[in-house]
Order: structure tokens, then sequence, then C-alpha cells
């Protein structure tokens, strides 16, 4: 059984059965050094009036920790301007038409400005140069998370408890803010902001689900396992973890720890983990081809470090497109994917929609991997809070290796040699987006790259 703090919805009676309960839990299943956490009901007035510390106060003694969270997506959530541009120009001005649009716009701030959020009591947070300083995924504001609202965590339903004590995954005491969490240490507490269902009840961020499909989630593997380990993601299979103390002070220390994690939560967007996250190779290459030959191509695309589907996350603006030609004699020849599904270019999609949501930020024939979501006239939007169904979705699985195969139509020439070569790019979020926000266009990113020479020989 889970034995992290899970508070039920409820009234006064279920906090007393709950006090009791935790209370009974704690004497009766606690191991030496392990606590269930929150053993007092949580107070009416800690929820709504207790105030979230600033990073900058916990900078005194963590400032490892937190130079690595001012550097990562976390710390940027609200004043993000890719966030800022669609809340302020496509959600906020909604916000007076309908119920649905005023709830959709006061639900975004929960996950990207959740201390503002919570602070003014769940009311619609405008953005302004206070809030944008103060407002993000901040220290306090997951160090105060004790449990999360009904059975599944998902849609921002934390409980948090802000106030003198931080919890962490430290199971053996020291007298700093010091109080253990379980529910800190798994991929569930991820999944309160990292699961998002709409008001059409239609789940448009599944990383979580996506990860309890994987291998790695059978294994026992945590998002953190990843996320916060040393390398972004698992080498060898295991995590690396940095060691040493969680805390420097001017009077007293820290203990030693063998077991520290990083904060930089690396992912797609932060581009620091992309490199090495996925692999290519090309496989079966023939040795020596004719000029003329027409000769199939297979290429890998090893998926096995990523514990859920890539992209992932903001899937209606993620893609990932393949690039594969063959350089013979400094000309570039394209190889085109041999086996498409059926009903659907190259791009992906079919034609119509393929375009109509990428505006030209991908060259024709590529192999792209992506969602598409249609609104509810059916047509395909990138606004994913009015999205009722998912209409396209090819994107690699957890740990999966899929196998490309291509057709390289070699011309009839006087070469000796032929360079064939395979390049992934990431693109955050297609032109279309940037042109109808006003932002800039996102480059792509290369993240991986393999290349393979073969033989031609003269007919
Ligand atoms: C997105 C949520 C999140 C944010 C933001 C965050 N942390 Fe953490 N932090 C965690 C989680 C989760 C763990 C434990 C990981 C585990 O045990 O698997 C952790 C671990 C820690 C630890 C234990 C020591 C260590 O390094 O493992 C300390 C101390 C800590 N965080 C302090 C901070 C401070 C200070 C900040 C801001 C500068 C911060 N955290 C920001 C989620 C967060
Ligand atoms: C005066 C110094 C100091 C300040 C300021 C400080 N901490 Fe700590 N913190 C510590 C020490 C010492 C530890 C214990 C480290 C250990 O046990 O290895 C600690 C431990 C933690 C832990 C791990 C708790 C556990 O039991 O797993 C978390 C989480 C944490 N701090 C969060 C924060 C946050 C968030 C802030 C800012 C709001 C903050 N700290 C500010 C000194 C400080
Ligand atoms: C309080 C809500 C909240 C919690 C809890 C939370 N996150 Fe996040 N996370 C966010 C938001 C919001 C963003 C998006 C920031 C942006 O891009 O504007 C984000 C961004 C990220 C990114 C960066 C993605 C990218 O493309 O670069 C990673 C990785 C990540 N989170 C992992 C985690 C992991 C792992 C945990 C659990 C240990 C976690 N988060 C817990 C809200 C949260
Ligand atoms: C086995 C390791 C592993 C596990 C487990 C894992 N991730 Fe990831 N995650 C990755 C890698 C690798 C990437 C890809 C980063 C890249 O391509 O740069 C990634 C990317 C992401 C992104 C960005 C996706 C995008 O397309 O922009 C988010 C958000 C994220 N992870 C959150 C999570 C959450 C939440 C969990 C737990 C439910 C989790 N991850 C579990 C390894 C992992
Ligand atoms: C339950 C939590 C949650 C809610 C509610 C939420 N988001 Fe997010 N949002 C996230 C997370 C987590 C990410 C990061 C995922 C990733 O990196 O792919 C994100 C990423 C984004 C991004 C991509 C940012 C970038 O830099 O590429 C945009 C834009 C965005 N959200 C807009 C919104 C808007 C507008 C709303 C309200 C209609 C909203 N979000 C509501 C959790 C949430």
């Amino acid at each position: 059984m889970k034995t992290f703090f899970r508070p039920p919805e409820g009234g006064i009676q279920t906090w007393v059965l709950l006090t009791v309960w935790c209370a009974f839990m704690t004497s009766a299943m606690a191991e030496p050094g392990t606590q269930v956490i929150s053993a007092k009901p949580l107070r009416a007035t800690a929820l709504q009036g207790g105030v979230f510390e600033r990073c900058e106060s916990c900078n005194g003694c963590h400032e490892n920790i937190y130079r690595e969270h001012v550097g990562s997506m976390h710390s940027q959530s609200f004043a993000n301007p890719v966030f800022l541009a669609q809340y302020t120009q496509e959600v906020l001005p909604q916000a007076r038409f309908s119920g649905d649009a005023f709830r959709d716009a006061r639900s975004c701030t929960a996950c990207h400005a959740p201390a503002a959020h919570k602070q003014s009591g769940a009311r619609l947070v405008r953005p302004d140069p206070a809030t944008a300083r103060s407002s993000s995924v901040t220290c306090d504001f997951c160090h105060t998370i004790v449990g999360f609202k009904g059975d599944e965590a998902g849609n921002a339903n934390y409980i948090v408890e802000p106030g003198p004590i931080k919890f962490g995954p430290f199971q053996t005491k020291t007298d700093q803010h010091h109080q253990y969490s379980e529910l800190q240490t798994k991929s569930e507490f991820c999944a309160i902001c990292h699961s998002v269902r709409n008001r059409y009840g239609l789940d448009i961020k599944s990383t979580y689900a996506e990860w309890q499909e994987s291998p790695h989630a059978r294994e026992g593997i945590q998002c953190q396992d990843c996320h916060m380990s040393v390398d972004g993601f698992l080498t060898e299979g295991r995590p690396v973890h940095a060691s040493g103390v969680a805390a420097f002070m001017s009077l007293g220390s820290a203990p030693q720890r063998s077991t520290l994690y990083t904060h930089r939560f690396q992912g797609a967007r932060s581009y620091s983990q992309i490199e090495g996250a996925i692999q290519l190779a090309l496989r079966d290459l023939p040795q020596a081809i004719r000029p003329g030959d027409v000769v199939p191509v297979t290429l890998l695309v090893d998926n096995s470090r990523t514990g859920h589907k890539m992209p992932s996350g903001s899937v209606e603006l993620r893609f990932l497109w393949l690039d594969v030609y063959a350089e013979i004699d400094g000309q570039r020849v394209d190889l085109v994917p041999a086996e498409l599904p059926a009903g659907y270019d190259v791009t992906g999609a079919s034609p119509e929609l393929g375009q109509q949501i990428l505006a030209g930020g991908v060259p024709d024939g590529r192999r792209i991997y992506r969602t598409i979501l249609a609104d509810r006239r059916g047509k395909p939007t990138l606004a994913s809070h009015l999205a009722k169904s998912i209409i396209f979705d090819n994107r690699l699985n957890a740990a999966e290796v899929r196998a490309e195969t291509y057709e390289l139509a070699l011309p009839a020439s006087e070469a000796s040699r032929a360079m064939i070569v395979a390049t992934m790019y990431y693109v955050p979020y297609p032109d279309s987006f940037a042109n109808r926000l006003g932002l800039p266009h996102a480059e792509p990113v290369q993240i991986a790259t393999t290349s393979k020479e073969i033989l031609l020989v003269k007919p």
C-alpha cells in the first residue's frame, strides 16, 4: 500500500478520522527512520493563509540547488514568453465570455504560477512584474506539497501546507525543517502538474500515464530517477546521482549524503538533456552498390532512454522530424520513407492537416513524430485546452526502438563513395503557433545524428 499522505476530499469528520488513522499508521507501520507524513490534519487556515517563501530565501543555505533551479524551466513557468503569449492573448481575453472559459483561464496559473494562484484564493492571476518574479514552480511550493485530492494525481490537485516544515526525501532526521515524504520521491508527485485533462475530459498531457505503461515503471524507476539524476537520464540503465551536503551554513553543518537530486529538470525544452536522449543507427547497409541501384536503408530510432513517449508533455506543440539523405559527389540525394501509414503522407499526417499545422516549418517528405489534436468541429488545433479529440499520434513509445525503412535511388554517376546521413531534430513549437502569437520562430534543435559510408562499384 501507499504510505504517503493522501487526504480525501471531505468535511471535518474526514479530518478527524484521518488524524486517528494517521496516528495509528505512524505507530503501527513506520520503520525506524521513516515516518508517515503529516500525522496532524491540515488546518483550513494553513491552506488559504499560509505564505510561501521565495526561492531567494533558500539560496542562503541551498546555493547549489538554487543555481540549478534558476536554470530550469520550473523557474520560468510563469515568465516564459511562450506560456505568457498563449495565456494573455488567447485565454485571459476569453475569460469573461463563459464559465468554462473563465475556469480555463483560472486553471493555467494553478500549475504555471502555483504559489500566486493559491495565495490569491484561486482567482485569475494577471501577469505583472511583481507576480512574474515571485511566481513560478518555486522551491517552497514543491517542498510544501503534502498530498493530492482524490485517487489520482493530476490537474493541479495538490494539497499544500506552507510553513516552516519542508517535505523532502531524507529518511534520517536532522533538526532543520526536516520532514520525510515518500510522495516527494514518487512519480505521482510530478503527475500532480504533468497530467492534464481539459474541460472535455480529454487527456492533453499524459506523461505520467505514458510512464505507467513503460518498462521503466515496472522496474520502479521514477521520474526523479531520470530528471533529477546527474545526466538527466539513466546511464547503463541506472540513475547516477550527485553526493555531498545538501546545505551550506555559516552556523552548524549538514551531513554527507550519498544521494542528492539535481534540480535542473532537463527536458526537451531546456536543450541540455536533448543530446544523447534519442539515438540513431543505420543497419544492414550493403557494403557496395552500383550506380542506378535502388537500395533499402533501415534506420533504428532508439528511445530506450526515455521513460514516456517522445515527444511528451505539450504534445500539441512539440514534434520531432527525421532528415535522411545521401551525399554523393557533394550532391544531396534525399531518401524517401518506404512505408507510410495508410492515408497519410510523409509528413506523418494527411497533407492538409500536416501543412496547416506546421505552416511550412519542415521540408517536404520528412518523417515527423507528433500528435494532432482537433477542436469540437474536428479541425486541428494548437489550443489544447479547447481540444476534443486526438486525431493523429505516431510518437515514439517509452523505451521503443523503431525501425524506419527508406529507399535510396542512386543516380548513374561516376562517384565512388556515398555517405548516408540521418539526423533527428526536435521542434518545441511550430511556425504557425509562432506566427499566430507573435513569437520568434523556434529553431529546430539537432538531438541525434549518425552517418555511414558505402562504396559505389562501377557497373
Ligand atoms: C518541481 C518541484 C521542485 C522544485 C521546484 C524544487 N524541488 Fe527540491 N526536490 C524536489 C524533489 C521531488 C526532491 C526529491 C527527489 C527524490 O528523492 O526522488 C527534492 C529534493 C530536495 C532536497 C534534498 C536534497 C537533495 O538535493 O536531494 C533539498 C534540500 C531541496 N530539494 C531543496 C530545494 C530548493 C532549495 C529548491 C529551490 C532552489 C528546490 N528544492 C526546488 C522537488 C522540487
Ligand atoms: C539556514 C539554512 C537553511 C535555509 C535558509 C533553508 N534550508 Fe533547507 N535545509 C537546511 C539543512 C541544514 C537541511 C538538512 C540537510 C540534510 O539533512 O542533509 C535542509 C534540508 C532541506 C530539505 C530536505 C528535507 C528532508 O527531510 O528531506 C528540503 C526539502 C529543504 N531543506 C528545503 C528548503 C527550502 C524550500 C528552503 C527555502 C524556502 C530552505 N530549505 C531554506 C538548511 C536550510
Ligand atoms: C507545481 C507543479 C509542478 C510539479 C509538482 C512538477 N512540475 Fe515539472 N513543470 C511544471 C510546469 C508548469 C512546467 C513548464 C514550464 C514551462 O515550460 O513554462 C514544468 C516543466 C518541467 C520540465 C521541463 C520540460 C522541458 O521540456 O524542458 C521537466 C523535465 C519537468 N517539469 C519534470 C518534472 C518532474 C520530474 C517533476 C516531479 C519530480 C515535476 N516536473 C514536478 C510544473 C510542475
Ligand atoms: C527513463 C528515464 C525517464 C523517466 C523515468 C522519465 N523521463 Fe521524462 N524525459 C526523459 C528523457 C531522456 C527526455 C527527453 C529529453 C530530450 O529529448 O532532450 C524526457 C523528456 C521529458 C519532458 C519533455 C518532453 C517534451 O517532449 O518536451 C517532460 C515534461 C518530462 N520528460 C517529464 C517526465 C515526467 C513527469 C516523468 C514521470 C511521470 C518522466 N519524465 C519520466 C527521461 C525520462
Ligand atoms: C495541471 C497543470 C497545468 C495546467 C492546468 C496548465 N499547464 Fe501549461 N504546462 C504544464 C506543464 C507541466 C508544461 C510542460 C510540459 C512540457 O514541457 O512539454 C506546460 C507547458 C505549457 C506550454 C508550453 C511552454 C513552452 O515553453 O513551450 C504552454 C504554452 C502552456 N503550458 C500553456 C498553458 C495554458 C494557456 C494553460 C491554461 C489554459 C495551461 N498551460 C494550463 C502544466 C499545466
